[in-house]
């Protein structure tokens, strides 16, 4: 593991019940405000608490389905004809990327394709962002890039860059307490991928590995209760969730991550939910780097194959099926495999080659 690094960490992070109070003072300098969110979350209690007594925020409602680029570009230009000073988005992780990628690209030319295909690299500052989560699971809330689809060419991957990020997160796990179950296990075992998959990525270091082992412990411990409804359990899965998406832009990802994004866009299926079935199995290819995670979390009795039984036991706990059967198909192994070359990919402790990811494609079949 990696003993040198240097970090910038942009956005100002507060976590804690009821921190959702404190973003009108801390956004009371914008005279022009836009709030991005999902239609479920316009409609809901918490929404009229936050700013039934407010006018000057020009409220932006988009689809809460994966965020592609013309739904960025149809909120960009909203944004723009309102001439907007600052963003927020309340939401998962898809409202969070669209206003990440606005407020990223408010003041750039060019449109949205441009910087998504890097034929443009973004040169004017962002405008003020900030992200409230509603779900525990990206942690896109202080992630400096944000991932979008191409609906006409299937590409789904991340834009990134200093722009893309962060200035303002408030993490009220409150927030999450309404979401649905499905949402729970899907977006918990995202959060729980990320960690195990920062923690033995090949760029982990001792600070990312750290956080990423205290991410896992918060989501491994807590992610079953969560589901049951228990508001504490809730609480640590979302502060674990936060932990983790602090260390993983620094250590990368994995195979899990460089997979789960062209099958999830091929096949539109939530990326937890893709990430919850490839977990297992691509833990089990990198079974001989879990050796240091194990002793983390256990102690000395603690194996890989021990790490991976309980992670598997938790994912069938959570309904996560075991394989893609009934999505994947044989003629998109192509597509999957010229697709997942991404930056998560080059962190898998493994080096996958074509065959070896067709090897694995076929067993999940
Ligand atoms: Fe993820």
């Amino acid at each position: 593991m990696k003993n040198e690094y240097s970090f910038k960490f942009a956005p100002e992070v507060i976590f804690g019940c009821s921190k959702r109070n404190v973003l009108h003072e801390k956004l009371a300098g914008f005279e022009r405000k836009m709030l991005i969110c999902g239609r479920h979350f316009a409609q809901s209690r918490i929404f009229k608490e936050i700013f039934s007594s407010r006018n000057d925020y020009f409220v932006h409602i988009v689809e809460s389905s994966e965020p592609t680029l013309d739904m960025v570009a149809a909120t960009l230009e909203y944004a723009r004809i309102n001439n907007v000073q600052s963003i927020v988005s309340i939401g998962g992780g898809s409202v969070i990327d669209i206003g990440k990628t606005v407020a990223g690209l408010f003041n750039q030319p060019g449109s949205v394709e441009d910087y998504f295909y890097c034929r443009m690299e973004p040169a004017a500052e962002r405008i003020f962002f900030c992200a409230l989560p509603t779900t525990a699971g990206t942690g896109a809330e202080v992630t400096p890039n944000a991932v979008l689809s191409d609906t006409k060419t299937n590409i789904k991957q991340s834009i990134r860059g200093r722009v893309f990020g962060v200035d303002l997160a408030i993490v009220d796990p409150e927030l999450t307490y309404d979401c649905p179950l499905s949402l729970v296990r899907y977006s918990g075992m995202d959060a729980l991928t990320q960690a195990i998959e920062a923690a033995i990525s090949n760029k982990a270091n001792h600070l990312t590995f750290g956080w990423s082992m205290e991410s896992f412990r918060l989501i491994f411990e807590n992610l079953r209760a969560a589901c049951d409804g228990d508001l504490e359990a809730k609480n640590a899965v979302s502060e674990g969730t936060l932990i983790g998406a602090m260390a993983f832009p620094f250590s990368g990802l994995g195979a899990v991550h460089g997979l789960a994004h062209p099958i999830g866009s091929l096949y539109h299926l939530p990326h937890g939910f893709v990430c919850g079935i490839l977990l297992v199995h691509i833990l089990k290819i990198n079974r001989n780097f879990l050796g240091t995670a194990a002793a983390a979390y256990y102690g000395r009795e603690g194996t890989p194959e021990k790490l991976l039984s309980e992670i598997a036991a938790l994912a069938d706990d959570l309904e996560i099926p075991r394989n893609l059967k009934g999505y994947l198909k044989k003629e998109d192994f192509q597509f999957i495999i010229q697709n997942c070359r991404s930056g998560s990919m080059k962190c898998n402790p493994v080096a996958l080659s074509d065959s070896d990811i067709e090897e694995l494609l076929e067993s999940l079949i």
